[in-house]
């Protein structure tokens, strides 16, 4: 493995950290992303090492392929109670560990399988600590049978909302075969009320507000340090 420089070396040294927390007999939700990756990566090659006997679930088909290919037992979410532990990324963490997720459109699962689990450790780079949630454009995850409908609905909530997530010619389409909408807000100064207007949305399947899921966040630096932040 490369050893990385810059914001990569922070994202590793979260990851490292994160995998400290996991240990043998575990149920462990495996989240989506570049810093998720490194996660990925360190975890096949801490159970190639041996002594740490674990189960996981993977969030996204990316994960997934990544996950088998560093020799990592998989199984489907469903085959699962609970889960003791899932390590993600995100694209925003407020103060009150409140994120934004779905940048790279794995919000459903990833949200699905952090509401199944204990302890959901976000990893991350020193960039993605915000004062605010909202700098970085919301994605919401709609169903592309009546999309139009959907984005009017959404517009009357967000503002004007353009489909422009692509993936080469087309509009991007999620794991789950929807389109992603990402929503330029701002500032977002009642995140609950926008979560409950946006899942009231006839059309939305989940939008990238994850509010009270987080227990903690481990946050690497480019110096190749990381600390754990809690919630304030
Ligand atoms: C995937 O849909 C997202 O929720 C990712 O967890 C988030 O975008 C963070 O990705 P990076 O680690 O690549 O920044």
């Amino acid at each position: 493995m490369t050893e990385p420089t810059g914001a990569e070396l922070g994202k590793k040294t979260a990851a490292a950290m994160a995998l400290g927390h996991v240990r043998s007999g575990m149920a462990l939700g495996l989240g989506s992303g570049s810093t998720a990756d490194w996660f990925v990566r360190l975890l096949g090659e801490r159970i190639m090492r041996g002594g740490l006997d674990i189960a996981c679930t993977a969030t996204s088909k990316r994960t997934e392929t990544l996950a088998r290919e560093c020799g990592i037992p998989l199984r489907a979410l469903d085959d699962f109670d609970r889960l003791d532990l899932t390590v993600d990324g995100a694209d925003e963490i407020d103060p009150a560990l409140d994120l934004i997720k779905g940048g790279g459109g794995c919000h459903l699962i990833e949200k699905i399988v952090a509401a199944a689990s204990d302890n959901l450790i976000i990893i991350a780079d020193e960039s993605k600590l915000v004062p605010v949630l909202g700098a970085f454009p919301l994605p919401v995850e709609i169903a592309t049978l009546g999309w139009g409908t959907t984005m009017r609905r959404l517009a009357e909530v967000v503002g004007d909302v353009p489909l422009e997530r692509r993936g080469g010619n087309d509009p991007f389409l999620t794991d789950e075969g929807n389109y992603v909408i990402d929503c330029r807000i701002g500032s977002i100064d009642d995140a609950p009320a926008l979560a409950a207007a946006l899942s009231a949305i006839p059309g939305v399947v989940e939008h990238g507000l994850f509010l009270g899921m987080a227990s903690r966040a481990l946050i690497g630096s480019p110096e190749g340090t990381a600390r754990d932040v809690r919630k304030t």
